[in-house]
């Protein structure tokens, strides 16, 4: 296909040229919005009087044949075409003849691409915010089935404290809400339309740029045109939003992992999200949270590409900016597949309850609690915590725990100790005597599914 900028050139473009300049194969994806954002210039310039209202009648007529013609497979995209903007204005102008050379006036590529990308995204964000939702739905009804899944709670992965499965599960929960906020306001800033920044230095032609805005469901209208063609922070944030949710699905993923395996065994994936060894018989490996957990790698690189892109270039339009799109569409791309993966895995997955009550019941967890029966009694805390590590100690010398360690061993430490020291300690009441808001406690739990199902239903 012929360049469109061909009046100052005695040559066609090279053929690898042509190959290397071209963004075809990568931006025909914007195919709907960039029609949809020309139908809303060129309804415009027909109101405004820039060209005829018979002309721009026909554009945007001549545009909605096209746009159903590619979606109907009866136009192909053109793989040797520069970009989608050049293809559907040559398209265009191959029907409409004359007329549709006028699409173009008081217009650039360069705002034409800010404004593509900006739909494109905007209609991405919606769909990840969706699947978030989704995740987070599954969640909280997982929660719900475990409020009295009792389980340890580890730092440095040594059991702590004991919690509960539902509260472990919760506080993704908690993450993945903060990243549906911030998606929310990714898309907020992203909402202004860049058109009528022209090239880099807006245009002459009295432009109805508040009117396109609203045509296509924009909040407002840049203020500066050489920033409203040459920034692409917006892709940058929204990698940024992308690479955290990232981060958290990737540790999710390597909960997953490490339950899965013999030495915890908390859970088992299904069938359906497991895969086999070719030679190990015996295995089953969970293969889907391990690629999640790999590919947080694509998104982290294609936030550091946008980054690396954008750092040194002058204002204002600058080709490297191109590659803006191979980042961004590889991030949304990832972020999306990896959810599709993700939350029919942990819908699917079965929760070994006993497996996870036997670990809370080795690992000393309630020996804080212990320590705060004793402040109970009067003791300070600094001294019932001594008092408790030498009875870990004791316990650990003889093969007991806390709950096993008979009584005059517990007086023999400390005199404050009494019978009701094994109710103080018991994992159950541990966990939900912790009333406090946030806590592990089935009451707290409950409040904490009831909002984040509020934040989802919005
Ligand atoms: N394909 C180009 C891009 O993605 C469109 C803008 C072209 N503008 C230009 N002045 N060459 O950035």
């Amino acid at each position: 296909m012929a360049q469109l900028w061909k009046g100052r050139f005695k040559k066609e473009l090279a053929k690898e040229t042509n190959d290397f300049n071209s963004s075809i194969k990568f931006d025909s994806r914007m195919f709907e919005e960039d029609i949809n954002g020309s139908i809303a210039h060129a309804t415009m310039l027909g109101a405004v009087g820039i060209i005829e209202k018979s002309e721009s009648e026909k554009i945007v007529q001549g545009l909605s044949e096209i746009l159903n013609d590619i979606k109907n497979g009866r136009l192909d995209i053109d793989m040797e075409a520069e970009d989608i903007h050049t293809f559907i204005e040559g398209e265009l102008t191959e029907r409409l003849g004359q007329t549709g050379k006028r699409l173009h006036t008081a217009r650039s590529r360069n705002d034409q691409v800010a404004l593509d990308i900006r739909m494109v995204l905007k209609k991405e964000i919606d769909e990840i915010v969706k699947k978030l939702k989704d995740l987070i739905d599954v969640l909280c009804k997982k929660a719900e089935a475990n409020k009295d899944t009792i389980m340890p709670g580890y730092t440095h992965l040594q059991r702590a404290q004991p919690i509960t499965f539902a509260h472990h599960l919760m506080a993704y929960c908690s993450m993945l809400c903060r990243d549906l906020d911030r998606l929310k306001d990714v898309k907020r800033r992203m909402n202004i339309l860049p058109l009528g920044s022209g090239a880099l230095a807006g245009t002459t032609y009295p432009l109805d740029r508040n009117t396109v805005a609203d045509l296509l469901g924009f909040d407002g209208i840049s203020s500066n045109s050489l920033d409203g063609v040459s920034d692409r922070d917006f892709c940058i944030e929204l990698a940024s939003a992308l690479s955290i949710v990232m981060v958290h699905l990737s540790r999710f993923s390597e909960e997953i992992i490490m339950w899965c395996s013999w030495e915890f065994k908390f859970i088992e994936l299904d069938d359906a999200f497991s895969t086999g060894s070719s030679i190990m018989p015996q295995k089953k490996n969970p293969d889907i949270a391990e690629l999640v957990r790999g590919k947080s790698g694509r998104v982290f690189g294609d936030l550091t590409a946008l980054l690396t892109v954008m750092k040194g270039i002058a204002l204002a339009y600058n080709k490297d900016m191109q590659e803006d799109k191979e980042a961004i569409f590889d991030a949304v791309d990832t972020v999306k597949m990896c959810l599709n993966a993700f939350t029919p895995m942990i819908d699917t997955m079965t929760v070994i309850k006993e497996n996870m009550r036997n670990a809370a019941a080795k690992g000393f967890i309630n020996a804080t609690d212990c320590a705060d029966y004793l402040v109970g009694k009067g003791l300070p805390f600094r001294d019932a915590y001594k008092a408790t590590g030498e009875l870990v100690a004791l316990c650990i010398d003889r093969g007991l725990t806390l709950e096993t360690l008979p009584i005059e061993q517990y007086k023999e430490v400390c005199g404050l100790f009494d019978e009701d020291v094994y109710t103080a300690i018991n994992l159950e009441n541990c966990v939900n005597g912790r009333l406090v808001e946030g806590g592990p406690s089935a009451a707290s739990v409950d409040k904490q599914i009831a909002k984040a199902r509020e934040i989802i239903s919005k």
